[in-house]
């Protein structure tokens, strides 16, 4: 049997992908080109970004595995087959990578540095008021993988950390609430807060007017997860009123982030480009040959999406 690998990669991310999947799948037949082979031989798909129908027509799929750690975009891809198993990427390289992102923005936020930055820009010299750590608590929305991470990672540097899932997570050194009637509370009492939530239906268009009412004025948005969670006019609108000091955007609606957006040259707005935990080939790949040794030794699957809750 063989492995497709359905993927709109470039050169580059082929030139890291090609080696660390051979390698870490050596007795495997891994195909670049479906045409190659019989689609009765195809059984394992690894998939970023297929082209709409690029898995149909494979009686023998019984894997398809996501490069990516967020599916939203397959699970609306009407052409992937909901009747075969479908994994997402986990990878403790990533997980950490998040960390680091998350407890930098954090950082930058609390001690100002984005600020002086700017001053930098403008040559002033000016020194902000100095808050300790104990005084700027951070809500963190989404408690999986990287949420859990963040949350701890940001307890250890000193910050009073409310995390929020959608079932009750228990998370060491950080105060876990969950669901929909808990958002207030955390909202209310956070001073920055760091976005780990999936894109789904439910949470598409999560940071709106409303939401930003409900945090305290001068809070700061850390967006990690995905652009649709944010509704781009009503944050603009939250940084001009004040409600909003500052946000770190790592995602976008439309990415690359268009030329002469506003988010560019926002004097509140930290522009990265989609870079919080970038996939390590090399640890991802390993990631993915345990699932498909999984699979070939008739053992349980890891890191499967649930289909109705969409992630
Ligand atoms: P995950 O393990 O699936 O965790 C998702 C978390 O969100 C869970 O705690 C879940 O709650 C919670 N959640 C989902 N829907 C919710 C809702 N309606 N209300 C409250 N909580 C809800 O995902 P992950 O691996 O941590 O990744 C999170 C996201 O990060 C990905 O989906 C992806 O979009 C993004 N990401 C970004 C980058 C980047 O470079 N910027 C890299 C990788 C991933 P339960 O635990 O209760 O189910
Ligand atoms: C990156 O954003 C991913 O979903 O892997």
């Amino acid at each position: 049997m063989a492995i497709l690998i359905a993927a709109d990669l470039t050169p580059d991310e082929w030139a890291a992908w090609w080696p660390a999947l051979q390698a870490a799948l050596p007795h495997e037949t891994l195909l670049r080109e479906r045409s190659s082979t019989p689609a009765e031989q195809i059984d394992i798909a690894l998939v970023a970004n297929p082209h709409g129908g690029e898995l149909q027509g494979l009686p023998a799929l019984r894997l398809i595995h996501s490069l990516w750690a967020g599916v939203e975009g397959l699970l609306a891809d009407s052409t992937v087959p909901v009747d075969v198993p479908l994994a997402r990427m986990v990878d403790p390289a990533m997980t950490e990578a998040m960390a680091q992102t998350a407890l930098w923005s954090v950082l930058g936020l609390h001690r100002h540095f984005f600020r002086y930055a700017e001053q930098q820009r403008a040559g002033l010299w000016r020194q902000r008021r100095q808050w300790r750590a104990d005084e700027t608590p951070v809500a963190v929305l989404g408690l999986g993988h990287m949420g859990r991470s963040v949350a701890r990672r940001l307890a250890l540097n000193g910050y009073p950390v409310r995390g929020w899932s959608a079932r009750q997570a228990e998370v060491d050194g950080v105060v876990a609430l969950a669901g929909d009637a808990a958002l207030p509370h955390v909202l209310a009492g956070a001073r920055i807060v760091v976005n780990l939530l999936p894109s789904t239906p439910a949470t598409r268009g999560f940071f709106n007017a409303d939401t930003f009412a409900q945090l305290p004025r001068g809070s700061n948005l850390v967006n990690l997860a995905r652009g649709a969670h944010v509704v781009e006019a009503d944050l603009l609108a939250a940084l001009a009123s004040g409600r909003l000091a500052h946000a770190v955007l790592d995602v976008f609606g439309t990415e690359p982030l268009p030329a002469g957006h506003p988010f560019w040259a926002h004097p509140h707005i930290t522009v990265l480009p989609h870079v919080a935990a970038l996939t390590d080939a090399r640890s991802a790949a390993q990631c993915v040959a345990r699932n498909v040794q999984a699979l070939r030794q008739g053992l349980p699957l890891q890191h499967l999406v649930d289909r109705i809750r969409g992630y």
